[in-house]
């Protein structure tokens, strides 16, 4: 797994962000998405809403996403499977780079057509504890034109493309952006937090 991890941490390092298409097998991530699936055919999912607390709010023209958080308990294996392999790698990032990564959190995320999330941080303001983001993208397919694309702002602009599978993996401050989906995006999509 070291060479997975690597191939995030050492492109994190020098601009900011890391992809691996790896990291998951294609049974991993089916099992994934037929949790998702199923927990959205349950109506468990709910609006993503923006900021925390007192400026929490419901603003679609900003983020159109429907949401589940993942219980850290969960009794479903995969997911289990899944919070055990960000675990491992949470040792990772600690052991190497003296991370300070404490805990966790995931949750599922549905674009459907026609919605997106604007340039955003995902870093709350006066609270930092998120340190670093990571999504993994759980539908079948993404092919040009699908739309959904991830935009990371900084000295460069990047474009990433949600292919099924993909991990990417980026600081939590810096800004970015969901582009237009034109097709149903599904992810995992979660945070590294310190203390
Ligand atoms: C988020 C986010 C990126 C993506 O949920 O905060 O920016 O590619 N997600 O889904
Ligand atoms: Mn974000």
């Amino acid at each position: 797994m070291q060479q997975v991890y690597e191939q995030l941490i050492q492109p994190l390092l020098d601009k900011g962000f890391g992809s691996v298409d790896g990291w998951f097998s294609g049974e991993e991530i089916a099992a994934l998405r037929q949790v998702l699936l199923e927990r959205y055919q349950k109506d468990e999912f709910h609006q993503a809403g923006i900021g925390q607390h007192y400026q929490y709010q419901r603003k679609k023209r900003i983020r159109g996403d429907q949401i589940k958080w993942i219980a850290a308990n969960s009794p479903i294996a995969i997911e289990q499977h899944f919070l055990k392999q960000v675990n491992d790698f949470i040792d990772y990032l600690n052991r190497t780079c003296f991370a300070g990564i404490r805990n966790s959190e995931f949750h599922y995320a549905v674009y459907e057509p026609g919605t997106f999330y604007k340039r955003h941080s995902d870093q709350f303001n006066r609270d930092d504890r998120r340190r670093f983001s990571m999504v993994l993208y759980l539908h079948e397919n993404w092919n040009p034109g699908d739309g959904g694309e991830l935009i990371i702002y900084g000295q460069e602009n990047h474009c990433i493309e949600p292919l099924p599978g993909r991990i990417v993996f980026f600081s939590s401050e810096l800004e970015h952006e969901v582009l237009r989906s034109e097709s149903q995006r599904m992810s995992l999509t979660g945070w590294l937090r310190s203390n």
